[in-house]
């Protein structure tokens, strides 16, 4: 898929990617490499994979990274409870034959990274927030996304019958290892600029008209910035268009309903109150 046909594809399934985005994805399809995606919260980060998934009809297979996450939970686990109710089950049968049963890939649980490998069609596999997780679990990542392949000891090696397309996400809360960055295509995403985003929120918000679909992302992007706690990602963006436009259609006027549902875009005291110290609530009106 050129950068093009991948733009017009996402856009097909509601997700507005800017050229840059198009292009780190369009590249990493053509190249077969992993996409590293680093941005701040809310941006459209794990939407794009998401959407990615959808819009080439493919599976979507997530691993959503924590701290403390090990390769029992990413890879692979033995089914201890089936294995020892086989081997129960055949109490006084040949231990050789019992045992080449039970460390079979049938008693295997496979975990995300696993089961995007054996899938008959490339899935998206889709690495959540990658910084989350230890330093020490991107060794393991490494072995799959260069080789695209899992040792099991008792097993032998399994290849992958389909190479996934990988998308790795990041809010940069720690620095990842060279060796991650080395093997995959980077692009920083960033908010949208004003006309992306009323884009975004109209398609979210269809009856919202163009003008106040521009002059409330506006309002947004000079909420960004003001020195906040948390700043409001584009799904905050469309939550407050969506209550605001709530709150008119039973008969609260424009600008005042967008102060009232502020509480959509911004959720934190401290923060609401900064931005009732600006001015860009009054230049709303
Ligand atoms: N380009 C876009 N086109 C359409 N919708 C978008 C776009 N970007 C973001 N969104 C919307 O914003 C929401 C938030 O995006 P998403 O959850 O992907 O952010 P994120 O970058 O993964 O954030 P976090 O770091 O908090 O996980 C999505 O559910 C989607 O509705
Ligand atoms: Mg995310």
């Amino acid at each position: 898929m050129t950068p093009t046909t991948l733009q017009a594809a996402l856009a097909g399934v509601g997700y507005l990617a800017d050229d840059a985005l198009a292009m780190a994805l369009a590249l990493g399809d053509m190249l077969g490499r992993p996409v590293l995606l680093e941005g701040e919260a809310g941006v459209g980060k794990t939407e794009v994979a998401k959407a990615l998934a959808e819009a080439r009809g493919a599976r979507l297979i997530r691993l959503q990274c924590y701290e403390g996450l090990d390769a029992a939970q990413a890879l692979y686990e033995w089914n201890y409870q089936r294995q020892l109710l086989a081997i129960r089950a055949r109490e006084g049968e040949n231990p050789d034959a019992v045992e080449e049963l039970v460390l079979s890939e049938r008693y295997l649980l496979k975990r995300p990274l696993l089961e995007a490998i054996t899938q008959a069609e490339p899935p998206v596999l889709l690495i959540d927030e990658i910084d989350r997780a230890d330093e020490a679990f991107e060794a393991y990542l490494l072995e799959v996304l260069s080789d695209f392949q899992v040792t099991v000891p008792e097993l032998g090696t399994i290849r992958a019958t389909a190479r996934p397309f990988v998308v790795l996400t990041s809010n940069g809360t720690r620095e990842l290892s060279d060796a991650l960055r080395r093997r995959c295509l980077y692009a920083h995403v960033d908010y949208p600029d004003a006309e992306r985003e009323a884009a975004i929120v109209r398609l979210k918000q269809p009856g919202l008209a163009e003008s106040a679909a521009l002059r409330l992302v506006e309002a947004v992007a000079a909420v960004r910035t003001l020195p906040l706690g948390k700043r409001p990602g584009i799904s905050e963006t469309i939550d407050w268009a969506a209550g605001a436009a709530a709150l008119e259609a039973r008969g609260v006027a424009w600008p005042d309903a967008l102060k009232r549902a502020l509480g959509l875009l911004v959720k934190d005291e401290e923060d609401l109150a900064t931005v009732a110290r600006s001015d860009i609530l009054a230049a709303l009106a």
